[in-house]
């Protein structure tokens, strides 16, 4: 039985790791991190991270071949192959602070690994870096004469949040990059041979660890940008009374452009898209090559744009002012199905609404606990459970994140208990807007006209 060991528990290490042991049985899966308290939540039935199907696969697996621990050190001693799953966040500070991925938690795993390891080791590069990261990782594993031999691999990760289990399960693709002969191609064929147990032989891509790395950056930039995208024309609709729905629909059925991330919303929040642009466009501009770094860096402007842009409806439609006035938020993770709000569109639209000193109360039905750590130290927010109970005395209300539960609310209800006029932003467009006005609220969607009474 060959030992896996992943470092970093968070919300990539955790899930993935779980479908390795659950599709593997021939491999000892051990997952480490430093933070206690997280370990503490994987060995119990209240997991750190909030996926459908996820904790029937923990469950199903743990303390068979599936461990959470927190010793870092023995789990390289006793591991084959290491998934490098910690956190690359922007940096904050020093040079290219606010763009450059922060390296730091993977180069002090590198030096651990090279420290504690038993035998040669096949060390995995699953977090999101910048290209030619591997070939630094490598460069801190081989210094300084190690007994063992450690041979690099880039495999990026593409799950995302809150369908991460059905993702796993089903990718699209697997991608591993690594040095093409002898040492390099055997271990990319190794990593292979773990997801061949249940990832069909033609969606497994192998290719060379730089345009690996390298992948990764641009798949979440393209897709951040088709998000943009359609924001954009979101506000060109607003301005000319086209329809954002109708026009997504119409582009989707061009097979060339797809439908699929041509949904209109608040911008894309979640802890990769901004990130993973922003260090896109610090390599650019540390390559000189400012025009392609101006190009990327324009998606997120747009993204910023976006949420000032409903900031600003939002203020229009309450008279300019709503200082006093008690606003509804109905959801305030970045999206469905997930308990995570980090660059969430709701903090910043949130904050906003704050300054102006409305009454803020939140809803959502995972996030709640992320969201108070988000707005600590902001001033007029409370949290409510029971969007019924939050709702009362609401001059507007606005959904902010796609859950189901809100678009079966009773807004009769909701609307008696709210001041008139009543207003209601959908910023996903996923309540009956007709439905909503012929009740008498005025409706605000996005992208579309609005209906006022
Ligand atoms: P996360 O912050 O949830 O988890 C990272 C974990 O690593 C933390 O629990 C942290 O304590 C741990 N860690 C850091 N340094 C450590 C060390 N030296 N030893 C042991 N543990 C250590 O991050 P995440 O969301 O899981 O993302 C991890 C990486 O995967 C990032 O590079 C991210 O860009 C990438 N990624 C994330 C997603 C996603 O949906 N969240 C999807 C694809 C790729
Ligand atoms: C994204 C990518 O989809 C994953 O492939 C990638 O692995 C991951 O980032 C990562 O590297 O972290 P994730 O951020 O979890 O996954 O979620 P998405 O479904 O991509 O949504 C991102 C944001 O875009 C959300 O705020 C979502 O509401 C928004 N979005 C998405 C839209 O506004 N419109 C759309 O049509 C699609």
């Amino acid at each position: 039985m060959k030992n896996i060991l992943c470092i970093g528990a968070g919300y990539v290490g955790g899930p993935t790791m779980a479908m390795i042991a659950s599709k593997c049985p021939d491999y000892k899966v051990t997952v480490v991190d430093i933070n206690e308290e997280r370990i503490d939540a994987w060995n119990s039935d209240d997991l750190p991270v909030y996926e459908p199907g996820l904790l029937e696969v923990v469950k199903a697996q743990r303390d068979k071949n599936l461990f959470f621990s927190t010793e870092v050190f023995k789990g390289i001693e006793e591991a084959d192959i290491i998934f490098v799953c910690v956190n690359t966040p922007t940096k904050t500070f020093g040079k290219g602070a606010g763009r450059a991925a922060n390296l730091q938690y993977c180069e002090i795993t590198a030096r651990q690994i090279r420290e504690h390891a038993k035998r040669d080791i096949i060390v995995v590069e699953k977090s999101t870096v910048p290209v030619h990261t591997s070939k630094v990782i490598g460069q801190i594993l081989s210094s300084g004469d190690p007994k063992y031999k450690f041979e690099v691999v880039s495999n990026p990760e593409f799950l995302a949040e809150g369908t991460a289990i059905k993702d796993l399960n089903n990718p699209d693709r697997v991608l591993i990059g690594g040095r093409p002969n002898g040492t390099g191609k055997a271990a990319v064929d190794e990593l292979a041979k773990i997801y061949a147990h249940w990832v069909s032989e033609e969606r497994i891509i192998k290719t060379d660890g730089w345009s690996s790395e390298m992948s990764k950056l641009t798949a979440n930039a393209f897709l951040a940008q088709r998000v943009s995208s359609i924001n954009s024309i979101s506000a060109l609709c607003e301005a000319t009374g086209a329809d954002v729905e109708n026009i997504a629909n119409a582009i989707g059925a061009d097979s060339r452009i797809g439908a699929k991330f041509l949904k209109a919303g608040p911008g894309f929040g979640g802890s990769c898209f901004k990130k993973d642009i922003l260090n896109l466009v610090y390599l650019c501009e540390s390559f000189g090559l400012q025009e392609v770094a101006d190009y990327w860096e324009q998606v997120v402007k747009m993204n910023d744009y976006q949420q000032n842009r409903i900031v600003s409806k939002i203020m229009k439609s309450q008279f300019n002012t709503i200082a006093g006035k008690k606003v509804l938020i109905l959801g305030f993770a970045f999206k469905a199905d997930t308990g995570d709000t980090r660059e969430s569109p709701a903090i910043n639209i949130v904050k906003q609404l704050a300054d102006e000193q409305a009454e803020i109360v939140i809803c959502d039905p995972k996030a709640i606990s992320n969201a108070k750590l988000e707005l600590i130290g902001v001033e007029n927010v409370s949290y409510s459970e029971d969007p019924y109970d939050a709702a009362k005395n609401a001059h507007l209300a606005v959904l902010m994140t796609e859950w189901q539960e809100y678009k079966g609310l009773d807004y009769q209800k909701i609307l008696t208990s709210m001041e008139a006029p009543a207003s209601i932003f959908d910023t996903r467009n996923v309540l009956d807007h007709e439905d909503l006005f012929n009740l008498g609220f005025n409706v605000y969607p996005l992208g579309k006209k609005p209906l006022i009474q």
